[in-house]
């Protein structure tokens, strides 16, 4: 009866009776008001006014497929969201999905992580209503070795919808984090199951901080949100739509040639390291190079001093600026 209702409500831009609900409903005025006060405390702003009745004056800022349908224009990515209020992690439910055959592109989406996961071991700390927790399943029929640039990929449409969606210029950090101002406002892990060396499935994490407002004191001096660079409130079903449009896209661009030979110009145009120092950290060993863009196998490609080339495989070794994160 409540959807009946929420539904009634939605459908009329102005003040709709009490009477004329229990009518349609055939139930009784008290379960209206029952239903209505349902609806509020699940962050529905209703209206009531003797006389007049109910209108319908905002809808929670919310973050399930209901929200997310309206903004997206996928073929296959997003068609099947899997959406909970809480969850350990989405990448621990995606890959269970995975696991049970659910179909290529189903994206599993949380308000809150318990168990929020980030890359070389470390939790996701993940605070509820203001901010994207969402992981997206994904079947490339490619070689093992070439799952690494499903990431890249995803780090470029992220920054291309956070610019769409919130006018906010990012650039990307490689591998992989989405950089505003030299700190981070998004991060993403990926995680496959491979058959020799095939790809099972993929599930890629991602996690973006949109209207966060301070962090603790051990990241704020790397992290950041999209909010605390605009001043502006993000509509986080909007962006995440605007994330799938744009990955779907990109992702089917990588499937054609298998690297990232169609994308990479556009990765390193967006590349915050690029013509810049950068410290590569190997085990106990630092060394200091200038970063020269990725190649089409998304390989750091590095230059020492005296013009040598090296290229750099994500995950062996770690970038970081001279002077800080990035
Ligand atoms: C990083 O360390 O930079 C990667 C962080 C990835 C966090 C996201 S939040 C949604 C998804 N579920 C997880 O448990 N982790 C990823």
């Amino acid at each position: 009866m409540k959807e009946k209702i929420l539904s009634m409500l939605k459908s009329r831009p102005d003040y709709i009776s009490g009477q004329d609900i229990c009518n349609r409903l055939g139930v009784s005025r008290t379960a209206v008001w029952k239903n209505i006060n349902a609806l509020r405390a699940e962050g529905y702003q209703i209206d009531s006014v003797n006389n007049r009745g109910y209108k319908l004056l905002e809808e929670p800022d919310r973050i399930d497929g209901e929200r997310i349908y309206p903004y997206l224009h996928t073929q296959w990515l997003g068609r099947r969201i899997v959406y909970e209020d809480e969850m350990d992690s989405t990448n621990i439910q995606a890959k269970r999905l995975g696991e049970e055959n659910a179909a290529e592109g189903t994206v599993v989406i949380t308000e809150h992580q318990t168990a929020g996961r980030g890359r070389r071991g470390k939790g996701w700390i993940s605070p509820v209503g203001v901010n994207c927790y969402f992981s997206v399943l994904l079947r490339p029929d490619v070689l093992m070795e070439r799952a690494s640039m499903i990431t890249l990929v995803a780090a470029l449409s992220l920054a291309k919808a956070v610019s769409k969606t919130a006018g906010l210029d990012t650039m990307i950090k490689w591998p992989n984090d989405v950089v505003a101002n030299g700190k981070k406002i998004c991060g993403i892990l990926t995680e496959s199951s491979t058959d020799m060396e095939y790809i099972n499935y993929a599930v890629v994490g991602i996690g973006v901080n949109l209207n966060q407002t301070e962090f603790p004191d051990e990241i704020k001096d790397m992290a950041t949100s999209i909010f605390l660079e605009t001043g502006n409130k993000v509509n986080r079903a909007e962006l995440l739509a605007a994330f799938l449009n744009t990955y779907e896209r990109y992702y089917e661009i990588f499937l054609e040639t298998e690297d990232l030979s169609r994308l990479a110009d556009e990765y390193n145009f967006l590349l915050v390291n690029r013509g810049r120092e950068v410290k590569l950290v190997e085990k106990d060993q630092e060394r200091i190079y200038t970063a020269v863009g990725i190649d089409k196998l998304g390989r750091l490609v590095v230059e020492d001093k005296a013009g040598r080339r090296e290229t750099v495989i994500s995950g062996e070794v770690s970038v970081r600026g001279l002077y800080g994160y990035v």
